[in-house]
């Protein structure tokens, strides 16, 4: 089994490149299918995701390769509509894109339900009734069908804000007949690369960044090279890995707005941030204090950093607040941090966050993937030698996240892994 093994107490240093967007990344790549042509995507991460979503396009016959280890060709000329029902599938929260994108294209979609991290109840109902506002008749007992004579605009208001609900409603309505609009919409970084994507293929979208997002149906879409956007999640993550540290990290290839709400929390810890164009640095030569944080949506303080910032209000003074806005259960991993020596009281949606010395290293288990992070995290700052078990969740999200670690001066290895090379086949023919 693969096992990450961390002696702590390093304080990380140095730069750090950060990869594309995973949640980008895994809805572009089924939204090239919208084109009947050859879209390049660039600056695609090396994560297990990407792997399970590559191997779900090629079961339903799209022709999909590497042009090189971060450049994906997608031809979807040879699409075949059948059902998707495969393990990826299964696997991926993201999967449900495949129905936007297959009802857009074609009119139907047959999916099973979407897998994904489980932090409590993850309901799909906003993108079903989007589906159903463009005209789709819809079936969701042991698996997911949709099928449309004619999809046309609709105006959709979107009860809670939802990034998948909302990318998956425009997906389904690029190719509609008519205007539609989703109000309440998200605003998510990944929801703005996923219009300006659809773009590129000649969709005709606007307002996207905004609540209030309009989608003008056109009548076909064509290939385009695209480049996927930084993580934010992934660098907001190694950011806490030099606060955590006490070290001095800078991460590159980031756009620093979308690292707005994170920095301001760092800031609101003691720590020292330097913004340059497309890097961000941060370090914490003095102890950091305690900070409240409350998760929502963008450009609010993001759900998916809520975890590796309960790890560093651990072990930083006094006592710290969050409150979980966006799922209803995700603080399963506290009971990890407690076996490391926290002391962390769990009401509901708060955690409040009494900041201890120091936690003492032992084996914790990754329980999902910004769980699992946030455990790499307690294991860099806590004394002796932490175990992580489950690592599988942790390559769902970070590309190369130990080498990238050892690089920056950390003390870890990566026992068991299985090698999950990217078989490079360049432009043939
Ligand atoms: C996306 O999940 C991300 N995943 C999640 O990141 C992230 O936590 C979440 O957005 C919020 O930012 C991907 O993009 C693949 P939502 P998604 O629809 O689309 C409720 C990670 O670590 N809701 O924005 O599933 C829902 O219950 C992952 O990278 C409905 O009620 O999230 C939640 O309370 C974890 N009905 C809220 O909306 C629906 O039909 C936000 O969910 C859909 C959602």
């Amino acid at each position: 089994m693969e096992r990450i093994y961390i002696n702590g107490g390093n304080r990380l240093h140095g730069k750090v490149e950060i990869s594309g967007a995973k949640n980008a990344a895994v809805a572009l790549i089924p939204a090239a299918l919208l084109a009947d042509d050859v879209v390049e995507l660039e600056n695609v991460p090396h994560i297990a995701d990407i792997s399970s979503m590559v191997s779900v396009l090629k079961d339903l016959g799209v022709s999909i390769h590497y042009l090189d280890e971060h450049t994906l060709r997608i031809d979807s000329r040879g699409l075949v509509n059948r059902p998707a029902d495969s393990e990826g599938v299964r696997k991926m929260r993201a999967s449900y894109y495949l129905l936007g994108v297959l009802l857009g294209r074609f009119g139907s979609a047959d999916v099973v339900f979407p897998g994904g991290c489980n932090f409590g109840i993850r309901p799909i109902d906003l993108h079903l009734k989007g589906f159903e506002s463009l005209g789709a008749t819809v079936e969701a007992k042991d698996r997911i069908q949709v099928r449309a004579e004619h999809l046309h605009g609709a105006n959709i208001f979107l009860d809670v804000v939802s990034v998948g609900a909302t990318i998956n409603i425009m997906l389904a309505a690029v190719l509609a007949d008519g205007t539609t609009v989703i109000s309440n919409a998200a605003k998510e970084p990944h929801v703005v690369d996923t219009a300006n994507f659809l773009n590129s293929m000649g969709a005709n979208i606007s307002g996207a960044g905004t609540d209030r997002i309009v989608i003008r149906g056109v009548r076909r879409l064509h290939g385009t090279t695209y480049q996927i956007i930084p993580d934010q999640i992934e660098a907001g993550t190694y950011m806490v890995a030099a606060a955590i540290t006490g070290g001095d990290i800078t991460v590159r290839n980031i756009i620093p707005k979308h690292m707005d709400s994170i920095s301001a929390k760092l800031l609101d810890m003691g720590a020292f941030i330097e913004e340059f164009d497309d890097a961000i640095r941060v370090c914490a030569p003095e102890p950091l204090k305690d900070t409240v944080i409350k998760t929502a949506p963008y450009p609010g303080f993001p759900t998916d950093m809520q975890p590796q910032f309960m790890t560093l209000m651990s072990v930083v003074r006094g006592t710290s607040i969050i409150t979980e806005n966006v799922w209803d259960n995700r603080f399963q991993y506290v009971t990890q941090l407690h076996k490391l020596g926290a002391d962390i009281s769990v009401d509901g949606r708060v955690a409040v966050v009494k900041g201890v010395d120091h936690l003492d290293g032992c084996e914790v288990e990754a329980t999902d993937l910004r769980a699992g992070a946030a455990m790499v995290l307690a294991g860099l700052a806590a004394r002796g030698t932490t175990v992580i078990t489950n690592v599988k969740y942790i390559s769902r999200g970070y590309e190369a996240m130990v080498q990238k670690l050892v690089q920056l001066g950390a003390d870890i290895r990566l026992e068991g892994a299985a090698a999950d090379p990217i078989i490079v086949e360049g432009r043939v023919g």
